[in-house]
């Protein structure tokens, strides 16, 4: 049986993990999503994860050690046996453990065209420095903090006048259009990749 389940990680509102969530109601994208797991108890994505009644998982991150957090995370995951991991607005750099449990299968979504803007607000990073043309990336995850392959990418220009909201809005719309095609083209994929299905674990 082919392995299309997707475990999202999410720190807040959840909007990409809606439209992921729309994408495969609509049939656009042909995937199961599997659990959505925040470090926020109070995150508006997950609330609406257990709304729809996907599995939601709360796991405190607050004063808990990066390495032991992530290994909670990965004895959490472990059993659901995503395909892909899928962080949508998760605010928290994995540790080099959880990248390697799960490498080439993670993907992170970024308000800005990497390499330029990584880290925390790309979209003001982005007004600041006066590019005329920013937008969002898909990428697989690595141990830095939005580096790694780059899988799509859509432009937005800068317009005149623009707000850090105004243009925020303008990239989280693609954002929500490349997401879900990022994730298809690493479905099909994985095929030809030699991408494992199965748990990840020590290999020989
Ligand atoms: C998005 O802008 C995403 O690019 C960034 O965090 C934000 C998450 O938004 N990584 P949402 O929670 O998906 O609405």
């Amino acid at each position: 049986m082919e392995n299309r389940k997707l475990a999202v990680l999410l720190s807040g509102r959840g909007s990409n993990f809606l439209a992921i969530h729309e994408a495969i109601r609509r049939g656009d994208l042909r995937a199961e999503i599997c659990c959505v797991l925040s470090n926020v108890a109070e995150a508006a994505g997950l609330a609406r994860a257990r709304e729809f009644g996907y599995p939601g998982l709360f796991l405190p991150s607050k004063g808990v050690e990066r390495a032991e957090f992530d290994r909670r995370m990965l004895a959490a995951l472990r059993p659901m046996d995503p395909a892909l991991i899928c962080l949508a607005g998760f605010m928290r750099v994995l540790s080099p453990e959880f990248v390697a449990a799960y490498r080439g299968r993670i993907l992170n979504i970024h308000p800005a065209l990497l390499p330029s803007f990584p880290g925390l607000h790309a979209q003001r990073q982005a007004l600041e420095y006066g590019v005329r043309i920013t937008g969002c990336t898909v990428h697989l995850v690595d141990e830095g903090v939005d580096t790694g392959p780059i899988l799509l990418q859509r432009a937005v220009e800068v317009q005149e006048g623009d707000s850090e909201e105004t243009l925020s809005a303008r990239i989280l719309k693609q954002e929500h259009d490349i997401y879900w095609r990022a994730i298809a083209i690493m479905l099909e994929r994985r095929g030809n990749t030699g991408l494992q299905t199965s748990s990840p674990g020590p290999q020989n």
